[in-house]
C-alpha cells in the first residue's frame, strides 16, 4: 500500500521503517500525514508481515517540527477541538499497537512532533535532536497529548517547565530526563533503532504484546494496575510460547517462539 506522505519499508524480519516524508516543511503534520499515519497503524495492527515499527522523519534536520502551522488560521474553538481529538485518536492508535513502536528522532521534535515521540513505546534520538512543546509561543496549548503523556514520562515538574517555557532541550538533556532511551550519532541512529527492535523481536511475540498492554495500565492506581498485570500474566501462561520458553531454559537450548 502506498501513502502520499509516508515512505514505508518492511524488511524480512518484519521491521517496518516508516519515514514521514515532507522534508521541505520539516515533516510538519498536516491532515494528510495524520490520515496516512492512521491508515498505516491500522494496517500494522493486523498485518502479520509487520512485527514492529520504527518511525522517523525524512532528511537530516527534523523528525517532525509540529503540527502544520500553515493551517492554524482556519481553527476556531470547535474546529480546534476536532483537530486535537483527531490527532489524539491517531496517537492513541500508535500507543495501543500490540507491536513495539520505536521513534528514531533524527532532529527537531517540536509540538506535535514531540507528542508523536511520546506516544511511541521507545525513543532513540540522534545527538542533533531537539525536543520542545512551543505551543505557548503560538497562543495555544499542546493538543496531541503533550499535557498528558509528557508528565507521565518526565514527571509533572519538568513537564510543566517544558510546556510553560516552550524551551527546546537537546538530546542529552532529554536522555537525562528519561524522555529518550538512547542517544546516538545521526549516522548510527537507524542501526541503533533496528538493533533494539531486533532484540525485542527475538522475544515471545505474545509476551511482548501482553507486556505492552500491562504497561499501559501503569498510570492507574496500583491495585488496579496489579489486577490487570495478574490477568495478563495468566493469559501469558496459556500460550504455547510460555511452554516453549520454559522448556528451552530447562533444556539449555534457545527458545523457538511461534507467537502462539
Ligand atoms: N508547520 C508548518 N511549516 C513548518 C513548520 C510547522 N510546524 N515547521 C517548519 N515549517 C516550515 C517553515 O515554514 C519553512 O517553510 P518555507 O521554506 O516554505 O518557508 C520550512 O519548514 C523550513 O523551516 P524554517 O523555519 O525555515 O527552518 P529553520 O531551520 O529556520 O527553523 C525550526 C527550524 C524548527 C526552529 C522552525 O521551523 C520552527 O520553529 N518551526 C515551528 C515549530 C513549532 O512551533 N511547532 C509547534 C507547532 S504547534
Amino acid at each position: 500500500m502506498d501513502y502520499a506522505t509516508l515512505l514505508v519499508e518492511i524488511d524480512d524480519r518484519g521491521i517496518a521503517t516508516v519515514t514521514i516524508n515532507r522534508p521541505d516543511k520539516l515533516n510538519a503534520l498536516n491532515a494528510d500525514v495524520i490520515a496516512d499515519l492512521d491508515a498505516f497503524f491500522q494496517r500494522a495492527g493486523t498485518d502479520g508481515a509487520i512485527r514492529g515499527v520504527i518511525l522517523t522523519g525524512a532528511g537530516e534536520k527534523s523528525f517532525v517540527a509540529g503540527a502544520d502551522i500553515a493551517r492554524f488560521r482556519e481553527l476556531d474553538g470547535e474546529k480546534g477541538r476536532f483537530f486535537a481529538a483527531r490527532g489524539q485518536a491517531v496517537f492513541n492508535r500508535i500507543e495501543q499497537l500490540s507491536k513495539p513502536v520505536i521513534a528514531a528522532v533524527n532532529g527537531f521534535a517540536l509540538g506535535g512532533g514531540s507528542e508523536l515521540a511520546w506516544a511511541c513505546h521507545l525513543r532513540i534520538a540522534s545527538d542533533n535532536a531537539r525536543f520542545g512543546q512551543p505551543e505557548v509561543n503560538l497562543g495555544i496549548i499542546p493538543g496531541y497529548g503533550g499535557t498528558q503523556r509528557l508528565p507521565r514520562l518526565a514527571g509533572l515538574g519538568l513537564a510543566t517547565e517544558l510546556v510553560l517555557t516552550g524551551d527546546m532541550i537537546d538530546a542529552r538533556r532529554a536522555y537525562e530526563m528519561g524522555l529518550v532511551n538512547r542517544v546516538t550519532t545521526q549516522a548510527e541512529l537507524m542501526d541503533a533503532a533496528r538493533a533494539m527492535m531486533t532484540t525485542i523481536l527475538g522475544k515471545a511475540p505474545l509476551a511482548v504484546a501482553l507486556t505492552l498492554k500491562a504497561l499501559r495500565s501503569s498510570d492507574r492506581p496500583l491495585a488496579e494496575g496489579l489486577a490487570v498485570e495478574a490477568d495478563l500474566f495468566g493469559q501469558a501462561c496459556d500460550t504455547e510460547d510460555f511452554r516453549e520458553g520454559v522448556d528451552a531454559f530447562l533444556g539449555k537450548r534457545k527458545a523457538d517462539f511461534q507467537g502462539k
